[in-house]
């Protein structure tokens, strides 16, 4: 795939709402977040998951946020189900009672991801700044089961609950999942933030890939585990978002298109609004689509890479923020001249003792 031919998009990442009942400091969502009065309508919602299907996307991730607080999400699973598009909600699961996911697997939901914080209780509740979210994930988990929906349980890792892997895989295995997503904190908006305080030791990096790896052939067809490898230890970056506006991309609550959650943080580049411009004319003509699309914009050591098209140079928003250019090579990479400074970087925040977190709400991030 090339700039000129972009392919066709197969799933996007719909942030409906901002507004959340948690508090993580690992939340990828911008620092600014945008109040209610912002969010798109109803109608808006609907007509964008139309031209989606019309496009031939496949899923749609709902997202925020917590999205189970807008009002009429049974309304937009509807919309995406009639049109035969899978549609995967993401949830903290506070504030979802059996009534509503019985609603939802009505309206044609079909699939549920969870996340939780912790593993044990105290973890989770500590991190989300939520008492009893623990117990009440738990009861949302066994409503989405007793619905027959597939569950997935998240488990964002970073220093403060790095040693409960393993609680983590007897947690999805209780609850009955069929995919637990042990996903290392990717360092953007509020992650970025509070990067110290979340970064994990290399040493209990270490321990967790060994459990993960014994874990994941001793449950072969029980449980599926997918690891997303933290990456300032990596070797290798991903290919973040599959690649830059290759096959997904997300749309923020107040209609923003963008190639991915953390491309706002890249100045130079001007977004459309989903619910003004066409979805269509957004993913084959936008110039922030085609900024880093294929692989022609890349510079050495990418160029010339014979990776360069398994994870076209990583995460251009990690770049950004670690380069002071989106073009560079994403410095998780061991052969981006700034790798070896990032990982010294990462070793060091991981041995302070930081405990100065930012906690996510509107306005937190603001100076004192
Ligand atoms: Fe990927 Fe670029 Fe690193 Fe090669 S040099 S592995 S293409 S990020
Ligand atoms: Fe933007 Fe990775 S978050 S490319």
């Amino acid at each position: 795939m090339s700039a000129s031919d972009p392919g066709l998009p197969i799933g996007i990442l719909a942030e409906l709402t901002h507004r959340c009942t948690l508090q993580c400091a690992y939340c990828s969502n911008p620092l600014e977040l945008l109040k209610a009065d912002r969010e798109l309508g109803t109608d808006a919602w609907v007509s964008i998951f139309e031209q989606a299907a019309d496009l031939g996307i496949l899923q749609v991730h709902i997202s925020g946020g917590e999205p189970t607080l807008r009002r009429d999400l049974p309304e937009l699973v509807e919309t995406l189900a009639r049109r035969g598009v899978y549609s995967n909600l993401i949830t903290a699961g506070v504030g979802v009672d059996a009534r509503m996911v019985e609603r939802l697997a009505r309206a044609g939901l079909d699939h549920v991801q969870i996340s939780f914080q912790g593993a044990r209780p105290e973890t989770t509740e500590r991190i989300g700044r939520l008492r009893g979210a623990h117990e009440k994930k738990l009861a949302a988990a066994r409503a989405v089961r007793e619905a027959d929906l597939p569950l997935t349980v998240n488990a964002p890792i970073h220093r403060r609950n790095i040693d409960e892997v393993e609680l983590f895989i007897e947690l999805a295995l209780d609850l009955g999942a069929e995919r637990l997503e042990i996903a290392n904190v990717q360092y953007y908006g509020w992650a970025l933030l509070n990067r110290a305080a979340l970064m994990p030791p290399r040493e209990a990096m270490e321990r967790q890939i060994a459990v993960v790896e014994a874990a994941r052939t001793a449950l072969r067809g029980v449980l599926a585990i997918d690891f997303v490898a933290p990456d300032y230890y990596a070797l290798y970056p991903k290919a973040c978002m599959g690649g830059w506006a290759r096959d997904a991309f997300m749309i923020t609550p107040d209609g923003t298109a963008m190639p991915c959650h953390g491309a706002a943080a890249i100045p130079h580049l001007a977004f459309e609004n989903a619910a003004k411009v066409p979805l269509a004319a957004i993913w084959t003509r936008s110039p922030a689509f085609e900024a880093y699309r294929g692989t022609d914009w890349m510079k050495d050591p990418c160029r010339s890479c014979e990776r360069r098209e398994i994870d076209f140079g990583g995460c251009r928003c990690q770049a950004m923020a670690l380069a002071g250019d989106a073009a560079a090579t994403d410095p998780a990479c061991s052969l981006s001249p700034l790798h070896g400074r990032i990982l010294a970087l990462a070793q060091e925040e991981a041995a302070g003792d930081i405990d100065d977190v930012r906690h996510r709400r509107i306005g937190a991030a603001e100076p004192a």
